[in-house]
Parts: C-alpha cells; structure tokens; sequence
C-alpha cells in the first residue's frame, strides 16, 4: 500500500508553482496588512515610530527609495500620497539615488520599500540619507530585517513569506502598506478627516473580495496567455496609476517567460512608441476608470484605436461597464469598480496570471527564472 504524496506540491497548495500560489494568496495578503491599523476613530499606528510625530508632520518632502517590483509599488504610492497628504513625493531607484548629489536634510522623509528588507542598493541608499540627517521609514515584508532594524520607522507588509522570485503578493502588500501611510500622515498632518479616511478604509477594506472575483475568473486570462507563448514582443500602456501597473505588467513578463516587454506611459505613445507598432504586435492597456473626473479615459480609449488602427492587437484591461472599450479591444478582462487610486490593486492581478501562465506554458521553471535571485544582497 502505497499513497503518492508530493510534499512540493503540497507546499504550493496544490498550486503548479509558489508563484500561481502567491498570486492567490493576494486578497489574504492584502487584507492582513490592513489589520489592525485603524482604531475606531479612523486613527492609524505605524509598527514602529523612533521619530517624534511633531516632526513628521514637519517634513516638507518624502522620497521612496526602492528597486524592482518594489519600486513600482512606490511609484503607484506617489499619486495616492501626493493627492491625500500634498506632500512632494520622489521616487527613484535606490542605485541611482546614491551615486548623485541628493539634496536631503532633516526634513525630507525617506520611505524604502523592500519585500526582502535586505536589498544592497536600498540598504545603502537609506544609510547614505541618514547620514544627511533625513527620517527614514522602511516598508517591508520581513520581520527584523536589516532595513527596517536601521530605520526610525516601520511599517510591515504581512504578506507572508514569499518563495517565487518573481515578486506577486509582496508588490500588492506593498502598495497596500503605502496607502496606510498615506492616510497616516494624511491625518497627522491635517489635510485628510476622519470621515475621509474612514472611507478609503472601507474601499481597502472590499479590495480583498474584488481581487478574490478576478481569480475566479481567472481562466479567461490564462487562455490568453496560453495561445501568445510564442510572441516576440509585448507592449503595455498604462496612464495616472494605471501607468506603474503597465511597468510591473512588462516586467513580470521579462522576469518569468523572457519576451521582450516594454511599459510606456499612454501619453508618450506618439513621442516613440508607436513606431514599434506593427502588424500583430500585442499592446496591453490598462484602462482608467469611465467613472474617473478628468478625461483621462478618453485619452486611454483614443490610445487603443490609434494602435489598433496601425495593426496592434488590443488586449485591454478595463473596469467592469466600460463598454467604450469593447469596439477596439481583441480582448478585454474587466476588474471589478474601485476608486481610481486604489485601482492597481486589481489591475496589476490579471497581468501576473497572464504572465506565470504564458512561462508556464513555455515550460520555465517560473518560481526560479534564470539569472535572477529573490535578494540582491550585492551591489
Ligand atoms: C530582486 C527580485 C525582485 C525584487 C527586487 C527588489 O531583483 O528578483 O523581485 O522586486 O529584487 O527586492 P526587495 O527585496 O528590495 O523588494
């Protein structure tokens, strides 16, 4: 008598891969990291403070330091601050910020996001900021790591321990984490009520649920990805937030199924871009919502035709009801309504199934894509 007992799979969840299991390990991952952050007077408390919050609410810039997938989350963080806390917001890449002159001082916030807390680049960046007297507050998914222990302040993503290389859950616990600390300053420094925060709460708090519907659904994606395993090339637009969810969108596709994949920003289309638009080329676009005040979505929707009309195949990714987008899209997924900031919480959810399914199908090991480690802890 014998049982088959794979204990691999049985440590992916019955999953193909860590990365197909974290991808569904996302509403949990994004809802842990909201827990407990908020008493009942909509009040937020960070994990650990070594700043006196007098002078927090003095700082005059802030500056995300982060690489990879991590520095996307604080791309989609800078549109969520800047508009909550009216606060500049930077974001740059840890490697590039050390090597210049940064102009930092005792009031400027220095926010690192990394999953690993262990990255070298971010780890010196965030020293070499401390010593020109800036804050520092380090987001980050592992506990008593060395850059949240070198930091005045942490916030910690409970996404729980994350094994694929490619990152997935961390990035959307991330983007989540950033949103708190949005609303935290927010209201430290008197620019959000209770009653707003209280509400952005709430959207957080449905995101779980809506991300939770678009793995449901997640078939629809996969039989996409499935019959593009053998494309050359794939482009991705995205515009506001919906333009960081277009770079991580690429960059998953290069980490795991190595196609060439590029992410613009939708207004710079006709700057280059549309030059490398040819017959059959796969565009990504990642819709802004028709709910939206500006005419963001028309610009987006008027993105799509002038691909298409120059031989693109359109492969769209919009709110459930536009229907403005079907007439051009060869394809169309549609995440559940959410206000546009919260917006890459689901958005970037169908480009991560597209891209572990396509490796998938190509055969890669996706949890451990060549050349690429999970911790860059060299320079
Ligand atoms: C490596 C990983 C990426 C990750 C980046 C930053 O390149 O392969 O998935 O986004 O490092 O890592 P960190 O741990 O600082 O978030």
């Amino acid at each position: 008598f014998s049982v088959d007992w794979d204990a691999a799979a049985a440590e992916k969840g019955g999953f193909a891969s860590f990365m197909a299991k974290e991808i569904h390990d996302q509403p949990a991952a994004v809802a842990d990291t909201l827990l407990g952050r908020a008493d009942a007077e909509g009040r937020l408390t960070l994990d650990e403070l070594r700043i006196d919050p007098e002078k927090l609410k003095g700082i005059s810039k802030i500056i995300v330091l982060a690489c990879g997938t991590s520095a996307y989350a604080g791309s989609v963080a800078k549109y969520a601050i800047e508009s909550w806390c009216r606060i500049p917001v930077e974001v740059e890449l840890s490697h590039e910020f050390r090597y210049r002159e940064p102009i930092v001082d005792e009031n400027t916030l220095i926010v690192s996001i990394s999953q690993s807390g262990e990255t070298m680049d971010t780890l010196m960046a965030v020293r070499y900021a401390k010593e020109q007297g800036a804050k520092t507050l380090s987001i980050c998914n592992t506990n008593g790591s060395t850059i949240p222990r070198e930091s005045d302040a942490v916030l910690y993503t409970h996404a729980g321990p994350e094994i694929a290389v490619a990152s997935t859950k961390a990035f959307l616990a991330q983007i989540t984490a950033t949103y708190v600390l949005g609303l935290y300053l927010g209201h430290l420094r008197g620019n959000l009520f209770t009653g707003q925060i209280k509400d952005i709460l709430a959207d957080l708090g449905k995101i779980p649920a809506k991300i939770q519907d678009i793995l449901d659904r997640e078939d629809e994606i996969k039989e996409l990805a499935r019959s593009m395993s053998e494309e050359q090339s794939v482009l991705f637009l995205g515009r506001h937030v919906g333009y960081p969810v277009a770079m991580e969108g690429a960059l998953k596709l290069k980490e795991i199924a190595y196609i060439h994949a590029e992410g613009f920003a939708a207004g710079e289309l006709k700057h280059g871009p549309i030059a490398l638009i040819d017959d059959g080329q796969p565009v990504f676009v990642v819709v802004p919502s028709p709910r939206g005040r500006d005419s963001l979505h028309a610009k987006v929707v008027s993105n799509i035709q002038e691909v298409r009309a120059r031989g693109a195949k359109t492969l769209v990714i919009a709110e459930e009801g536009d229907e403005d987008v079907q007439r051009y899209a060869e394809f169309v997924f549609y995440v559940p309504e959410t206000p546009t900031l919260l917006m890459p919480l689901l958005a970037t959810v169908p480009l991560q199934i597209f891209a572990c399914e396509l490796a998938t199908a190509k055969g890669f090991d996706v949890d451990q894509p060549r050349n690429l480690a999970k911790s860059v802890t060299v320079e």
